[in-house]
């Protein structure tokens, strides 16, 4: 037998959670269910979503949540989707990505859509292990370390190349400059900011240094080399110290002159 009170807790319960659990039979608005190709897919395009909605089906394959508000993903946003092999999250507002947003889809995940979204940065570790085709274009960019080593790891969308475009945030001599043929000429995951293209300044005027070095040591040696002939002669004519003492006068002030 139930005391009393057991009934209305229970319908506190139930409208408690019913609000924000949708059955799993019922999509979220603005979504739905469709069989493309043969492949379970799940379509949430336009739905003014502000977050991943709960309820998408373990068997979807392609997963459109596109033209929406997302603004971040969660650690393992998806990895209650097992076989998920496309997932569309261009035309949101994503401006941060956690390491483990696409954490469990490592087997299954070939193509991935990011463009036309906030991120100026993504972190590496975010797509580790992931064998997929991506789309970053239309974000941005700070080009970064962390882009470079990103796009190590995973390989562009054909033609997409081209949208990957450094953004207001970054360096102020690559705003407006395309990703790809920035990382061609510098390496961006070097010491400090401007990596290798400082480094090889920096080895360039050691070059310098180093020569000027050895032109200058030269001349003092010349020069030294010539006191002692001077000093030589000497030793044959000593009748006239005070041109001597003259020579190596002009001699010093020579050397002053070259150096
Ligand atoms: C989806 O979940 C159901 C019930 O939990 C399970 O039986 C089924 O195997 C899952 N499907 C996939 C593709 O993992
Ligand atoms: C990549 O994203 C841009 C911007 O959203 C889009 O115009 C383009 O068609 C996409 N390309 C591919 C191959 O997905």
């Amino acid at each position: 037998m139930l005391p009393p009170a057991a009934p209305l807790l229970f319908l506190l319960l139930v409208t408690g959670t019913g609000g924000t659990v949708p059955s799993p039979r019922a999509p979220p608005r603005g979504c739905y269910v469709a069989e493309e190709a043969g492949e379970r897919t799940f379509r949430c395009s336009q739905a003014g979503l502000s977050a991943v909605p709960a309820g998408i089906p373990n068997d979807t394959r392609k997963l459109y949540l596109d033209a929406n508000q997302l603004a971040s993903l969660p650690e393992g946003a998806f990895q209650h989707l097992p076989v998920l092999e496309e997932l569309d999250l261009s035309h949101n507002a994503l401006a941060h990505l956690s390491g483990a947003a696409f954490q469990g889809l490592a087997g299954t995940l070939r193509h991935l859509d990011l463009s036309a979204n906030q991120l100026a940065s993504v972190p590496a570790e975010a797509f580790v292990g992931l064998q997929i085709q991506v789309n970053l274009s239309a974000n941005p960019w700070h080009c970064d370390c962390a882009l470079q080593e990103v796009l190590r790891q995973v390989r562009l969308a054909p033609g997409t190349g081209t949208g990957i475009v450094c953004g207001p945030g970054a360096r102020p001599d690559l705003v407006g400059q395309e990703f790809l043929l920035l990382a061609r000429e510098e390496e961006l995951c070097g010491v400090g900011r401007g990596g290798a293209r400082r480094g090889t300044d920096v080895a360039l005027l050691v070059t310098m240094g180093g020569w000027l070095t050895l032109v200058v040591a030269y001349l003092v040696h010349y020069v030294w080399q010539n006191r002692d002939e001077t000093r030589r002669s000497l030793k044959q004519a000593p009748v006239q110290p005070v041109r001597a003492t003259l020579s190596t006068v002009e001699v010093s002030s020579t050397l002053s002159t070259v150096v």
